[in-house]
């Protein structure tokens, strides 16, 4: 194919609003916190808003700038960049990442049009704390409800896919961010106003850092990668079909702010009314399920229409974010199969469809049915997140941090950060000491330390 017969982005903010579509999503509000809670609060988030900064921009400016250069899948592009050396592995490496990613992430999102549907038939309505754990317990863990609820999901994204790239992402995300932000805004303003919810503040802003521990630096570093999609070539995908005017420094520099204050609004909901009706901050990935509804209830509960409309929109809107994520997830692996293996788009995406759906069904029943299956002790749902998150993603971007680092002409990377000299560029002498030093000697610290290296 040649390079002309590709999609681009039609303008700017779309580029921008597709990125952040891919970055916001699951990710922010249902892993976020759960994240948080399981390594103590305020701590975690410094330490992951440093890697943001000191990982996750440089890494995100790398990945862009490797796909808008070669304008290829993840693994032509390092093909392309380097031809016959073994950096290929890179773009694979990421492809399976991306693929695995997409299975589990896939039954969360069957969670949320599960909560569409309660939130519409007032199945939540009038339930105690105690009450929406059981109620979220029991839908996990059955067999089948949640299994039909994630083929939708992936089905629906399949059919965005098939349309096309410019079409069905960027006006997806075009009204649907703004939207998102609003709402978690006011809920935010509702759970921060709910009783007791004081402590939950505390946790969020109150630092201990005598609890970080070398699980609490893997967490928020994974994290980090997981929630800017950053790691397996998802956005170095998307910037090969952003168009040459794009700034590359500024669309990381939004995607990532955008990306870092959802996540924060969405811990702001979670906590404060976490602790107002006495849930635990490590509940795990239950977290935003058991604690949201309480929310509706608790500020809304007098006004049942406004409970209901409330709850409505923010699955919803969350179902949406979900989608634009799942979106570039498929997208990764249909590019991929398209471009590298001669087959017509619509089969590479049908392929990646029934793949995930076979590897999803596996990851849901793993917490029901399956949950007495574990390998190193997590079951098929837990032990891909934590492979993909903490593991996959951070060694990936090690290996896009070295690749743009050491091993791309200097002159390209000038050329694509400062759109062929034509943008002034402050922070190029930042961005390279980033990719060179800061990014790979951190990321091999903090694996280090996994194996008590520093005692
Ligand atoms: N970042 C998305 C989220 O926060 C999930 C996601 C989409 C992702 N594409 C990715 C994670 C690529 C890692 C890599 O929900």
């Amino acid at each position: 194919m040649t390079k002309n017969d590709r999609a681009n982005f039609g303008s700017k903010i779309g580029a921008i609003l597709a990125a952040a579509g891919s970055a916001v999503g699951l990710g922010n509000i249902w892993r976020f916190p759960f994240e948080t809670g399981n390594h103590g609060g305020a701590a975690f988030i410094l330490i992951y808003i440093g890697c943001v900064l000191a990982l996750g921009i440089p890494i995100m400016m790398a990945e862009f700038l490797i796909g808008r250069r070669s304008r290829a899948n993840t693994a032509g592009a390092y093909r392309q960049l380097s031809p016959g050396t073994q950096w290929k592995w890179v773009g694979r490496l990421g492809v399976l990442t991306g693929f695995l990613i997409y299975s589990f992430y896939s039954v969360v999102a069957g969670w949320t049009l599960e909560y569409i549907l309660q939130a519409v038939s007032g199945g939540l309505n009038g339930q105690t704390a105690e009450g929406f754990i059981n109620t979220f317990n029991s839908f996990v863990s059955s067999p089948w409800r949640p299994v039909v609820w994630s083929v939708l999901f992936v089905l629906m994204t399949h059919f965005i896919i098939t349309r096309g790239v410019e079409k069905g992402i960027e006006r997806s995300s075009k009204i649907l961010m703004p939207m998102l932000f609003i709402l978690l805004f006011v809920l935010a303003c509702c759970s921060i106003s709910l009783p007791n919810a004081s402590e939950g503040i505390r946790f969020l802003l109150q630092p201990d850092f005598s609890k970080v521990n070398s699980k609490v630096l893997l967490g928020a570093m994974g994290q980090a990668f997981f929630s800017l999609s950053l790691g397996m070539g998802c956005l170095c995908t998307y910037a090969s079909y952003f168009r040459n005017d794009t700034k590359l420094p500024r669309t990381a520099f939004n995607v990532a702010l955008i990306d870092t204050l959802v996540a924060i609004l969405a811990g702001f909901i979670i906590f404060p009314a976490a602790f107002s009706v006495g849930i635990r901050p490590d509940s795990g990935p239950s977290l935003l399920f058991i604690t949201l509804p309480n929310v509706f209830q608790q500020a809304f509960g007098n006004i049942p229409l406004l409970a209901l409309l409330l709850s409505l929109l923010f699955y919803v809107l969350l179902a949406l974010a979900a989608l634009t994520s799942t979106i570039s997830l498929h997208e990764v692996s249909t590019a991929y199969m398209h471009e590298e293996f001669n087959l017509n788009r619509k089969k590479a995406a049908t392929l990646v469809t029934i793949g995930c759906i076979l590897l999803g069904m596996l990851c849901s029943l793993s917490l029901g049915v399956g949950s007495q299956f574990k390998l190193f002790g997590m079951t098929l749902f837990d032990l891909f997140d934590f492979v993909t998150a903490k593991i996959m993603l951070p060694v990936g971007g090690l290996f896009i941090a070295l690749f743009a680092g050491w091993y791309l002409d200097k002159q390209i990377i000038w050329e694509e950060i400062s759109n062929r000299g034509t943008l002034k560029v402050h922070i190029y002498r930042l961005l390279f000491i980033g990719l060179k030093y800061v990014a790979p000697i951190s990321i091999i610290l903090v694996f280090l330390d996994q194996f008590n290296v520093f005692g």
